[in-house]
């Protein structure tokens, strides 16, 4: 009998190559997605590269009427991972009311339901961003988390306070939050990765869209801060690494080798990249030439990012296989194949 996990955001960038990861360690997953950031498409590429259709459930995770049906006829799933979230930092701070709507509702609504059906295990997808500007580096999970600075971010913050008080008062529940540096790149296969629709929200899209000619130029923002060439610096990490750190979550709380109710994680490879090393890195691995100019500053920027990975190496005996050359490789390779 296979454990069954219930994937909310599933079908977006890091849920869906978490889908991935998942079904090849043998779990039988659920997507639950909204579509408001992703497409169905993905659906049928994860069974293009697993050999399984996911069961995918149309939902809507602020609507408690639906979620709550959702979630009692999956009453036999072990275990929740919480991708479900709107994840522009820009557009989080120019409608911060849809982002409190729409991350909050969703974590609560699901948080409730799933509890409210016997399924005690959640993994939450947080972020870097939860430590606001760092005062020393690398961060470790012990550095103080500050008041974010987008609305965004303030979403991961405030659902982790959430969990905290949660697991404090229900010791049925237990909850891992796992904290992203900067993921980029895209599976092997080639039929998965960020999104290219639209406006990109990241560098790596922006500078995969500048490289084929969809935006005109990337715009570097600020070649003024205090690091080696000016340009700010952050933890990069593959998308695939980020994924197997989960299934590695999901088996630790399935075997309860967790040791508190809600342990925290940071997933990042604790190297630091500057933008123009990603630029330059992305033209030795393309031979492509980068169009890009140097502008202001982007409002809510850190100088510098990056992770210190020993509680993850250690308690989830995971580290960051994948350099930058092959998470530039496998974004540019994505790019190629989704717009043939
Ligand atoms: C990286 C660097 C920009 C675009 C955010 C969230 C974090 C996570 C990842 C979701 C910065 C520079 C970017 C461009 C540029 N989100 N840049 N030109 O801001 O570090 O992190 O995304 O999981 O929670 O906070 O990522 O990719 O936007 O920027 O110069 O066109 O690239 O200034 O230094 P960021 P990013």
């Amino acid at each position: 009998m296979k454990n069954k996990v219930i994937v909310t955001g599933g079908c977006g960038y890091i849920g869906s190559h978490t889908v991935v990861e998942l079904i090849e360690n043998n779990f039988e997953v659920v997507i639950i997605d909204d579509l408001s950031n992703s497409s169905k498409k993905t659906v049928e590429r994860i069974h293009d590269i697993t050999g399984v259709l996911p069961n995918f459930i149309n939902v809507d995770l602020k609507n408690e009427l639906e979620t709550n049906t959702v979630f009692k006829k999956h009453k036999d799933a072990q275990l929740v991972i919480h991708f479900a979230a709107h994840k522009a930092v820009g557009e989080s701070v120019a409608e911060p009311l849809k982002y409190y709507q729409n991350n909050l509702y969703s974590l609560l609504n699901t948080i409730s339901a799933q509890s409210q059906n016997g399924i005690n295990n959640f993994i939450f997808s947080s972020s870097a961003t939860v430590y606001g500007l760092p005062e020393t580096l690398p961060i470790t999970e012990k550095t103080k988390t500050q008041r974010p600075f987008s609305p965004y971010g303030n979403t991961k913050k405030m659902a982790e306070e959430i969990l905290d008080d949660l697991t404090k008062s229900n010791h049925e529940f237990s909850a891992i939050s796992l904290r992203y540096f900067n993921p980029i790149g895209a599976h092997e296969s080639g039929l998965l990765g960020e999104l290219p629709n639209g406006i990109p929200n990241n560098l790596m899209p922006y500078i995969t869209q500048a490289a084929n000619g969809n935006i005109e130029k990337l715009m570097v923002y600020g070649n003024d801060y205090p690091t080696k060439d000016g340009t700010p610096i952050r933890d990069y990490i593959h998308v695939v690494d980020l994924a197997k750190a989960h299934v590695i979550a999901v088996k630790r709380l399935l075997n309860k080798e967790h040791e508190k109710p809600l342990e925290f994680f940071n997933l990042g490879t604790g190297i630091g990249y500057s933008v123009m090393d990603v630029i330059n890195c992305f033209e030795n691995t393309t031979g492509v030439k980068l169009n890009y100019e140097f502008t202001e500053r982007r409002a809510g920027d850190v100088p510098q990012l990056y992770a210190a990975t020993t509680l993850a190496q250690e308690k989830l005996g995971w580290t960051a296989e994948k350099g930058l050359h092959e998470m530039i490789k496998s974004s540019w390779d994505w790019e190629n194949n989704i717009n043939n």
